[in-house]
Parts: C-alpha cells; structure tokens; sequence
C-alpha cells in the first residue's frame, strides 16, 4: 500500500490532491442546507475524492464509471451514506439498539448493514454516532447508545467491527466506518441542535471521549468532526483535539472528515474569513471537506502563499488515498456495484429476521401492574391510537435507504398472525394537532396531517371502543421527524392530544397498556401514575409490528434496559446516574441541601432500568478478599434467581463508586454487564473480574491512574436497585 500510493501521489498535482480531499453530496437525500453544484465536471477534472447520498449498484458505477473514464488519474471515488441503524433493513433506532446491552445483536446488525450497503454501491457509512448524551431535548439523542460511557465504549468497538470486519483489508461486504461527532456534540447547550459546547477537561476524558477512543481502538478508519467547539474553537479547526489527542495522543491512523459545511460554518462561528478557516481546519488535520468545497476554493493559494504547508496536503491525500486501498478500491473500482450482490442481500430473509429480532431485545418493559401484560388468551382487547395503522413512523429518523411499504406495521401484524378477531381499532387521535408545527415538519419531507374528524370525535369512538372490551393497547409517541437532527424540543412529553385521549380512556376504568413509539427519553409522570403497563419500543424498524405482537402476547419475554435516563420533568435535565456527589447531596426533610422543591431529584426511570415478564432476585454481593492489589484482580459475584414461572433474560450490572481520590468521582460507575438467560425458578452465580484498570480515572494532571483507597461496588438489575459491597484498593 505505501509504494503504491507513494506512487501514485508523486503523479498528482496539488489541485489534484486537494480533489481528493473534496467530497460533494449527489442524489435525492437532502441531509444539510446547501446542494453540491457541478459535480460531473468536477469529477472529470479529478477533483472529487467521495460522494454521498447516492446508492444502487447502477448510479454509483456510472459516477464512478466517469472518474475512470474521463479523469487524468482515474482515481476511483469512495462512496458514503448515512447508514445509521440498517441500510434497507432498518432496524431500531441506536438508542433503542442500545438499550439491549446486547453486544453481539447489535454487531449482527452492523454486519448486516455493511453487508447491505457494501451490496448497493456504498463503501463508506457515517456511523457509527457515539456521542454522550445526557438531555432528551436533543433530537440526536435517538443515533446514540445514550449517557453511559462505559457502555457506549462498547457499543461502539462492537458497530466498527461490525461494520469494517477484523482484516486489514476490506472484504466485499465490509465498509469503512466513520465514527461521529468528534467531539463532544451530545452536550450542546440547552439540548439546541448545533449549539455551543464547554466543557472542563476533567469531564471530557472522564465521561465525554471514551467512546470515540474505544472506536479508534477498533480501528476505526474515518472520524467525522462535530459542528460545536471544543474549548472555544470549532472542532473541524481544533488542532487540540485533531491532531494532538486523536493522532498523537491515540494514535488514530485514517482519514478526519469534517461534517456537512463546518468549515464554512466556522466563520459564523467567528473565527476568522473563509480563506482563515480553510486554514484553521487544514492545520488542525481535517482531511476531507464535506461539501463546503473550501479545501477545493483555497487549499492551493493556502499551500502557495505559505499558510499551509504541502505536508498538511500530502498527509490528508494520502490517508484518504489508504483508505481507498483498503476497501479494493485501486483493483476494482466497481468493487461494490454488484446487482447480483444487490438482489441476494438486500432485503433477505436472515436480515429482516435479525431485524425482528432486534426490535424485540431492544423494547423496555416500564411498567406492568398486576402482570397486565403478556396479554391473555381470550381477553377482547381495543387497539388505539394514530400509530397502530401507521406504517412509515417505525421507520424513525435517519433510516436512510429505508422504505416504509417494507415496514410491517402492528395492524398487519396482528392480522398475518390471525389475533385481529378478538381485536377492534379505533384511531383515537391525530398524531399531532398542531397545524403550524405539522406544517413545519412536512416541510422538510414529513407526511403529516390533522384527520378530517374532530378530536371530540375520534376520543368518543375510542371510548367507545374500549368499553367493549377488556383492556386497551394505547400506542402514542412522536412522529419520527420529532427527533433526529435539527429536531430539538423543549417538552418532551406527549402531545396535549395524545394525553387528552389517555384521560378520557382512563375514565373507562378499563385496564390500559400504554406502548410507545418515539426517539428520546421522554417525561411520562402522569403516565405512570395513571396507565396499568408501559411499553417502549422506540422506532423498531421494520418489523416493530410482528416484534410487539411477540412481545404483547408473551412469545418473546422484555429484556431490555434503558441506556438514557428517563426525566420526571424537563426541569430535572441534565439528569443522568453517574452524577457527582456535591457537598451537600440531598437529606430527607433538610433544607439546605442540592434537591428542589418542587419535585424529587430521582429521574422517573433510571438508567439500566427496565422490566421482564420473569421476576428476578438478587443475594447479597460477594468479594473473592476485602482487598485488591494494583495488578491484581478481584472476583465479584451474586446469585440472581428467576422467582417467577416465566423464563427470561436478565442484565446483572455491576458498578463501582471510588470514595475518596484526588479528584471527586461519581456515586456510580458501571464497569460491567452479563445479559443471562434464567428459566422459571432457576439461579445462577454471576460473576465479574474487576481489575485494577476499572478502576482507573483522569486525574487533574489528565493521567490516568487507580488511587489505593476505599471503593464500593454495587451490583443489580439497574442503576439505582442495587446490593453491595466494599473493598480497599492496596497501595503497590
Ligand atoms: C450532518 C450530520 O450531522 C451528520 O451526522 C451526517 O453524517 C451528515 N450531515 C451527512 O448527512
């Protein structure tokens, strides 16, 4: 690889390689404000390095076919796309994704998804998204594995591999990854799209980075640069955090590419004039431009009049030109455009099957009075709500090449497995009211719409409907364009709608099992203390339908736990487990003391929470010694019991609190997880190894160490049920 492409870039010219270093969008997808222009005879001159937003095996090859043909080098193009949660398979949201803490589902679904894409003409996917986020208001909640850092880490070594394999070099249904935002996008102030980022140090290394680290660890072959800034300067300039930490510090080795127009976006940022900028991100080690074109506009007088040097240009070539090399692309260009591929792959059964699957271990059961819920052989049960027909929604944001006449909706398939005769339906509501906002969302492709009744008259059907029955599935949330990006929101509970149809269903008296269909965590307070079950199935994909009948009806059994804090109120945000202690943490009935007085500082939901149908047990923590040597390791275990007579799947999580260090810590930590399958009555002895490395954090010099001390270590079904236990880490 190095003689070839040192090869071919002493052919190049510096425009030449600063054409690799553009990449332009093409195709229906509209994915940022501004379209590229003129992209034929920019190819033509050399001057493209990658498109996106165009897929299929045909329109990928006649545009790579014209780089072959009419440019000087013919170098072929690297593809991209927003490849999320599934390419034509779609599976659940990543949030949804991620509450499964089922690592090996989610590395299938990576897999499948590059065996996907790879098979209609794409190469390179932008994800996956391993920002941190801790406030539900933020639409992107929903591309992420949510707040935990630990997990997060995991998730994302889990997705490259997935998606790019173990090998140097890419097989033919692998893809490059992009790992995204770099860095720190999830804490944008307020939960406002695009909006400014400040952070200490200490909280980044601490909480923030760990999973862009775990997916250069994988080997990640492209980091994507986020649109806020990090210590005051935009990221896609930030020379700090590109090339000092991601390179230098981490050792990261493929190529940086900004996101859509950030160098652009870097003067209103304010600091400094398109040619400043251009410079800024080309010295802080951006490689590639996506569509802002500023690389193309001015990288060469940059380069000429000394403010950038050659080496900056050649290095970003060459990383870009590598990771060509690796995906094939130099032996054969249309290495990926396979229709035989395509018509094998795409949509086949093992992958809708695995998309069943995931939307099935990725639904959290949140509440479940009385067992309302599996449902029972021959209760009459009413369907409600705009979502139960809806067929397009599951789908969720970011579903790419995803199709809504593939999805399968909870109608169809009650009816494929014959149970609609017990069932009735009625709508019970639009899914949103409010015409300026409807209007708003269709403008930027929604296919919402207010129904043609009124509201009285679709919640006087639905009451109807459940008086004659025995108890009522309720399915509400938000449409799919309410989160993703630019969708931010400042309440995040149901819509006034939505809760005015629970009210008056509640008056029934009739038992209502509320299930969920949206992308953030959201504010259900009055829900839980009024509805009988609760059921979050996120946006499950593509058969979020047959998944929730499996589920509904007791054929497959709730496993999953929430990977992001659910708020009693937006109030409470930013609310998540792993929070300092504060000096003053709260006291029962004591007034000067961090709490409000108006509602408890307990989220509605915590993270890892989440019920089965199976009840479990958890005996008291047991340490294999009192203490731990550095070097050494320490065995942790409980037995967890299936009380109940239904078998089921349970996630033991062990935590660690550090008392007292250096710098302060948080009450909890999560530093494992075991997913284990416990039949009716069964028990079993779960164990973990804790080493002196969980134990490590970033001191104030920004090293990382374990100080001896005393450390406890919690282990339970959640963040907050927990046994535990305690034992001192020994001084070397
Ligand atoms: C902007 C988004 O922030 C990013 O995640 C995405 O990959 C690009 N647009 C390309 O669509």
């Amino acid at each position: 690889m190095d003689v070839f492409v040192s090869e071919l870039m002493a052919k190049m010219t510096l425009q030449e390689k600063i054409g690799q270093m553009n990449l332009l969008s093409v195709g229906a997808d509209v994915t940022g404000p501004v379209l590229s222009q003129g992209v034929e005879e920019k190819i033509d001159k050399g001057m493209v390095g990658g498109l996106f937003n165009v897929w299929g095996p045909s329109p990928v090859r006649k545009l790579q076919q014209r780089v072959m043909e009419k440019s000087r080098l013919k170098i072929p193009m690297i593809f991209g796309y927003d490849v999320i949660h599934g390419h034509r398979t779609t599976f659940p949201i990543p949030l949804g994704l991620s509450a499964s803490w089922d690592l090996d589902l989610i590395q299938r679904t990576a897999v499948a998804a590059a065996s996907e894409a790879s098979a209609d003409g794409l190469n390179w996917v932008f994800s996956p998204m391993v920002d941190i986020t801790r406030d539900p208001r933020w639409g992107r909640v929903m591309e992420g594995a949510g707040e935990d850092p630990y997990l997060g880490s995991q998730i994302a070594h889990a997705m490259v591999t997935g998606y790019q394999g173990q090998e140097k070099m890419f097989g033919t249904d692998n893809v490059l990854a992009c790992v995204k935002h770099f860095a720190l996008y999830g804490a944008a102030e307020g939960g406002r799209d695009y909006n400014t980022v400040d952070m200490s140090r200490q909280r980044m290394y601490n909480e923030y980075l760990a999973p862009y680290k775990a997916a250069v660890d994988a080997n990640v072959g492209s980091v994507m640069t986020s649109f806020n800034e990090v210590d005051g300067i935009p990221a896609s300039g930030n020379k700090w955090l590109l090339t000092d930490l991601l390179r230098k510090q981490w050792g990261f080795k493929g190529f940086v590419a900004t996101d859509y127009t950030a160098i652009n976006e870097m003067v209103a940022h304010g600091v400094g004039d398109e040619k400043q900028v251009t410079a800024l991100a080309l010295n802080a080690g951006t490689d590639m431009d996506m569509v802002g074109e500023l690389f193309s506009n001015h990288a060469e007088e940059l380069v000429k009049s000394g403010k950038v040097s050659i080496k900056q240009v050649d290095d970003a070539c060459k990383r870009i030109l590598e990771a060509k090399y690796k995906l094939g692309l130099f032996t054969d260009p249309y290495r990926y455009c396979d229709k035989e591929r395509a018509r094998t792959q795409i949509l086949s059964s093992d992958k809708i099957a695995l998309s069943k699957e995931a939307a099935i271990k990725s639904m959290v059961l949140l509440k479940n009075d009385k067992n309302l819920l599996p449902l029972k052989s021959g209760q009459k049960l009413a369907f409600i709500g705009p979502f139960v027909k809806d067929q397009g929604n599951q789908l969720g944001s970011w579903s790419g090449a995803g199709r809504s006449e593939d999805c399968v909706s909870l109608w169809k398939a009650l009816e494929t497995a014959e149970l609609t005769k017990n069932c009735s339906y009625a709508k019970g509501c639009s899914i949103i009211n409010d015409a300026a906002l409807i209007e708003k969302l269709n403008r930027d492709g929604a296919h919402l719409a207010v129904d043609a009744k009124s509201a009285q008259d679709l919640i006087d059907e639905a009451v109807e409907t459940v008086k004659n029955a025995d108890v009522a599935v309720v399915v509400l949330g938000e449409p799919a364009a309410m989160s993703g990006e630019a969708s931010s929101r400042t309440s995040i509970g149901l819509f006034n709608n939505q809760v005015a149809l629970l009210q008056a269903l509640k008056k029934t008296r009739k038992p209502i099992v509320l299930l969920l269909m949206n992308g953030r965590p959201l504010t259900l307070t009055w829900e839980e203390q009024n509805m009988d079950a609760i059921l979050e199935t996120w946006f499950g994909g593509l058969q979020a339908g047959p998944a929730t009948v499996d589920v509904l009806f007791g054929r497959a059994n709730p496993s999953a736990k929430l990977s992001m804090t659910f708020p009693r109120n937006v109030g409470q945000i930013p609310i998540y487990y792993n929070a300092k202690n504060t000096g003053r943490p709260f006291l029962e009935n004591s007034k000067y003391h961090s709490q409000y007085l108006d509602v408890s500082n307990a989220p509605l939901y915590p993270f890892g929470y989440g019920l089965s149908y199976s009840q479990f047990e958890y005996s008291d923590v047991s340490l294999s010694s009192p203490t731990m040597k550095a070097e050494q390791s320490l065995n942790v275990s409980a037995t967890v019991s299936n009380s109940s007579k239904v078998d089921g799947v349970e996630t033991v999580q062990l935590y660690i609190r550090d008392l007292v260090a250096s710098v302060t810590r948080p009450v909890k930590e999560l530093k494992g997880f075991q997913k284990v399958a416990l039949k009716a009555g069964e028990s079993k002895t779960v164990s973990f190894t804790l080493k002196s490395h969980d134990l490590t954090f970033y001191d104030s010099e920004l090293k990382s160490i374990a100080e001896p001390g005393d450390f406890k270590v919690f282990i339970g079904g959640n963040s907050r049920d927990t046994k535990e236990a305690s034992f001192k880490l020994l001084a070397p």
